[in-house]
């Protein structure tokens, strides 16, 4: 089979409308590609070269509209010409489209996202089926790039820069409605019978249409960039956008540039451009690590890597229909919630009905919340409700094929439950920890099934973060893991699997960026430097706040914890510098954290300028000012090489197994800076035999813990990096 044949068909009625449909053969989904846009360029061709066609409606055969660019392609490019010749290509074929002198309209079967939207854009009517699953957008900055086939400045000129600004910045996905709302599709109808119909009447109805940008008379939606209301917004945008990203993402300064620029020049001046800040970022550091990371690895992760295959356990893809939720408090009743949204039963136990009440109650109070953003409805909100039995009643449990238990972070406790649960559960249910610290290995001995007992770590807020750290006992079977796997993948979550081992893995890497917070703080390091440091790395929140955060109280005991377990074990503990920090804080000042209502910050009420926290005044006089102050930029390393290498320190001793775990598990699991690629990735753009000289030098000057993990000093030694 020919796929340029293929890929388009062209079909041509008797009152000369041409339907192009978009649909590429051996594949789910469109995409943009040399398979997909030479045919479509020869169709152009030819309906350039024919007046017996009279309108063209470009439409899909598949259940999307047009996905995107084929981001391998993009990713392999490492010369901007060849950058800036994909975009001009692109560019070109859609302005010839455009220009064809008979009209063109984009009928949208579903999603058009990128390059598939900006497709659209050239077409002029969109029509789309009225579908809440399909989504528009422009979202390439979420991998570094900006749309460059003409979407900074088609969309600017057709819904005026301010609405289509954060459109590109943010990368929003918008739904039918809200894209018909923001003027990006004109119609929206029921069905394909509906959309064809009505594509074909508005061709016959406008023979001869132009864009609004090559009419004589075009003026620009709210003004072009020298429109006062616009000054004004270009006098605060790049700034605002600065405050929030601290110049780590070149692709949101080169968006901000298309759109001005392209609002002082003419359409064609604005689309080149485009393709030059295109060029730069396509050939960036950052785009090739966003793309590596957040596409590539993600997408393989998302595929089941690292679930066993179907041979091992004998199973495609397994679904829980029932979950039983041990412990309604705080990461339980998110659980809960979650795994409702995803049509899953619920049995909500604690110790008291009025307990697991209260943690079904949280999931009325989010409900409420998405009713008031129109993403739910009170009927919506009541069925879901009704998925959620509560219980103190460990018989009600019975039919259960899941339990997860989030009680108190209690041995004695954890296998209590265990024990009662597994009395009453069926012998083929698998049991789950939600532990944030305790080794799995050690819990499922109160289990009669060990081989069925695994670790489900999740990350609160349970409803906003996308991970969940699976984590291997023992004696956890590959069964146990891939239905583990397969129920984070249902609740729509991001699975990483670990070995059982002290901290897992997100919280023992997590643990060093706050404590060398703690460690800088010590040294008498100014707290807002080290604050501005951890944001300006791309760290969402600076050490010391995220240590209020989580709780200094908590480390305590997760400290004095691990004390007894390294003396019962007979080894030697060696803690890390900035315990004295957290010992202070807590025992002497009595400021554990943001709970409490003090840590390193005030935490004052909301009728106090708005609640703001504001860092503890008092903080120079407990840990006094050095006279030397570090650099920014020695700050920020620290902290990066902190987390960076205890990463592959982990790799190394396979507690993650995968580089793509390893990365995303840093990024989605406690925020490493996303720029960056994740924390391997990190190692990667630096240069191995670069980070091994620079992690001697801190360790050198700070301490052992920079030490470079064995494992980079070999990969150095033999000129390789993280691959995944
Ligand atoms: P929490 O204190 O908010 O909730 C614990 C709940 O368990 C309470 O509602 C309590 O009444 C119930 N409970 C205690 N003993 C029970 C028993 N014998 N039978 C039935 N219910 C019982 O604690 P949270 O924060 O929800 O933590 C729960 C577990 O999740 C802990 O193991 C914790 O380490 C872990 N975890 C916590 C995270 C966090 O950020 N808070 C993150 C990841 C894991």
């Amino acid at each position: 089979m020919d796929a340029k044949v293929t890929a388009v068909k062209f079909e041509q009625d008797a009152d000369g409308i041409v339907t192009l449909t978009l649909d590429m053969p051996g594949r789910s989904m469109n995409v943009l590609n040399d398979e997909l846009s030479a045919p479509l360029a020869a169709a152009i061709a030819q309906i350039e070269s024919d007046a017996a066609i009279k309108g063209v409606i470009i439409t899909s055969g598949k259940k999307e509209f047009l996905a995107g660019a084929d981001i391998e392609k993009v990713f392999a490019i490492t010369d901007p010409k060849d950058a800036f010749k994909l975009a001009e290509d692109y560019k070109g074929f859609l302005r010839r489209l455009e220009k064809c002198g008979r009209p063109v309209v984009a009928a949208l079967n579903g999603t058009a996202l990128g390059g598939g939207l900006e497709l659209v854009l050239a077409c002029h009517y969109r029509i789309a089926i009225n579908d809440p699953k399909a989504k528009f957008g422009l979202p390439e900055v979420k991998l570094g790039l900006l749309p460059g086939g003409g979407g900074t400045q088609r969309l600017p000129r057709l819904i005026g820069i301010q609405a289509s600004l954060p459109l590109m910045l943010e990368g929003k996905e918008l739904r039918a409605e809200q894209a018909k709302q923001q003027g990006i599709i004109h119609e929206l109808v029921k069905d394909r019978e509906e959309m064809l119909a009505k594509a074909k009447a508005w061709c016959l109805a406008n023979p001869k249409p132009v864009q609004p940008w090559d009419d004589k008379k075009f003026k620009w939606p709210g003004g072009d960039s020298k429109n006062p209301a616009n000054v004004q917004l270009w006098a605060i945008a790049p700034s605002m956008a600065d405050a929030k990203t601290y110049g780590n993402y070149p692709a949101a300064t080169n968006i901000m540039s298309c759109v001005y620029e392209g609002g002082i020049v003419d359409f064609d001046s604005g689309c080149r451009i485009e393709s030059r800040f295109f060029a730069e970022l396509v050939t960036s550091q950052v785009s090739k690590n966003m793309i590596g990371t957040l596409w590539f690895q993600l997408n393989a992760i998302n595929k089941g890597k690292s679930r066993p295959a179907k041979e091992e356990v004998g199973f495609e893809k397994s679904k829980v229909k029932k979950l039983g939720m041990l412990g309604a408090g705080m990461m339980g009743a998110g659980i809960a919630y979650v795994s409702v949204k995803a049509g899953i039963d619920v049995v909500l136990l604690d110790s008291t009905v009025e307990a697991a009440e209260r943690g079904k109650a949280y999931s009325a109070t989010l409900l409420d919340k998405a009713i008031k953003q129109g993403r739910e409805t009170p009927m919506g909100k009541a069925a879901l409700l009704d998925k959620i039995k509560t219980t103190a009643d460990y018989a009600d449990l019975k039919d259960c094929d899941l339990i997860i238990e989030a009680v108190f972070e209690d041995r004695a406790i954890k296998a209590d439950v265990t024990k009662k649960t597994e009395a009453v559960i069926a012998n083929t249910a698998t049991f789950a920890s939600n532990t944030s610290t305790l080794p799995i290995t050690g819990l499922a001995e109160a289990s009669l099934r060990p081989d069925q007992f695994i670790g489900l770590h999740f990350f609160s807020p349970v409803d906003k973060m996308p991970l969940v750290e699976i984590i291997l006992g023992a004696k956890t079977s590959k069964a146990t893991l891939a239905k583990g796997f397969d129920y984070v993948q249902q609740i729509k979550k991001t699975p990483i699997v670990v070995n059982d081992s002290r901290g897992f893995y997100t919280s023992r890497a997590f643990a060093t960026y706050i404590m060398e917070g703690k460690a800088l703080l010590l040294e008498g390091q100014r707290p807002r430097s080290i604050e501005m440091a951890g944001l300006q790395a791309g760290m969402p929140v600076g050490p010391l706040a995220l240590h209020d955060e989580v709780s200094m109280g908590l480390s305590m005991h997760v400290m004095e914890q691990t004390k007894k377990d390294f003396a019962a074990e007979g080894k030697t503990y060696v803690g890390h510098p900035g315990e004295a920090a957290v010992i202070k804080m807590v025992k002497e000042l009595d400021r554990p954290g943001k709970k409490a209502g003090k840590g390193f910050y005030e935490y004052p009420p909301s009728s106090i300028n708005g609640g703001q926290k504001f860092l503890w005044p008092e903080l120079a006089k407990h840990f006094p000012l050095a006279k030397e102050q570090l650099s920014q930029q020695e700050m920020i390393e620290r902290m990066m090489f902190a987390q960076a290498n205890e990463a592959a320190r982990c790799y190394e001793e396979n507690v993650v197994m995968t580089v793509a775990d390893t990365n995303i598990g840093s990024i989605f699991g406690w925020g490493f800076a996303p720029h960056q690629g994740g924390a391997l990735q990190y190692i990667n753009a630096y240069g191995l035999t670069r980070f091994v000289k620079r992690a001697d030098e801190l360790s050198a000057r700070y301490g052992a813990r920079f030490k470079p993990a064995a494992i980079l000093i070999d990969m150095a030694k033999n000129g390789k990096t993280f691959e995944a």
